[in-house]
């Protein structure tokens, strides 16, 4: 199979300078654990995809779910060190780390508390109903802060509530909860709702983070070149590339 960037027909390498320290923290890369990757061979293919594009870094953010996606930390450890060692095997240079994508239910706390729920810099990826937003998942956020975890709350302008409420994703920022949106949401591929949601979050600069929340290989590659084009004209390349994990570099290196 040739993974080069031209058989993608994309000019990938234009992109690069100002992109490589970015890292994509909502990424199913991890084969066979949730609805993303099915296979190493895939897993590989979109790892190459990411390094095209100037990502160093995945968060290997994998479903955990209660009754779906029963994973654990020690899993999705074990998978990143699979993954790890081909993409080292080929050649390919990006770093998987084991993360989450958990989903906000009654259950979350103890699963924290079992230290079944792997995390980044104290960050921990979360997700809610696409639908609704009950009160109760503030509740749930608070007490996973008072655990001594941050919340990145993913993709919240897919949120059919909040996506109509700036001023609540406001509200939840100023609670100390980290604002995730995907790069595709500009090109109205969750929607119109969700683009003009990500729009005004990005002109009022309520967004921490951007990522791909990639599922497997896109269909179409160029749809990340579009949407890093219309970011960028709404935030500038600089902000594009800080708002892909800067501030977790910096803690990191500040730790260190
Ligand atoms: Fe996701």
């Amino acid at each position: 199979m040739d993974l080069s960037w031209e058989s993608h027909g994309i000019a990938f390498i234009s992109m690069i300078p100002s992109l490589n320290s970015m890292i994509d923290i909502h990424c199913h890369i991890l084969p066979g654990l949730d609805d993303g990757s099915q296979s190493l061979a895939e897993s590989i293919e979109m790892a190459q995809f990411l390094v095209s594009m100037g990502y160093k870094k995945v968060l290997a953010s994998t479903h955990i779910k209660s009754g779906i996606y029963n994973n654990t930390a020690a899993i999705i450890q074990k998978k990143c060190e699979t993954l790890q060692t081909a993409l080292d095997a080929r050649g390919i240079d990006l770093k998987i780390i084991p993360f989450v994508e958990l989903y906000l239910d009654e259950t979350v706390l103890n699963k924290i508390e079992a230290g079944v729920i792997p995390s980044y810099n104290n960050r921990i990826l979360v997700e809610g109903p696409m639908n609704n937003w009950p009160d109760y998942l503030d509740s749930i956020l608070f007490k996973i802060k008072t655990k001594g975890f941050s919340p990145i709350l993913a993709h919240v302008e897919r949120n059919r509530v909040l996506n109509r409420h700036p001023d609540r994703i406001r509200e939840l920022k100023d609670d100390g909860v980290e604002i995730q949106v995907e790069a595709l949401s500009i090109v109205s591929h969750y929607g119109e709702s969700a683009r003009s949601c990500v729009q005004e979050l990005l002109k009022l600069d309520l967004v921490d983070y951007i990522a791909t929340d990639l599922h497997g290989m896109p269909a179409n590659p160029e749809i990340f070149s579009m949407a890093k084009a219309e970011i960028i004209q709404i935030v500038g390349e600089n902000r594009w590339t800080e708002l892909h994990g800067k501030k977790l570099e910096e803690e990191v290196l500040a730790w260190n």
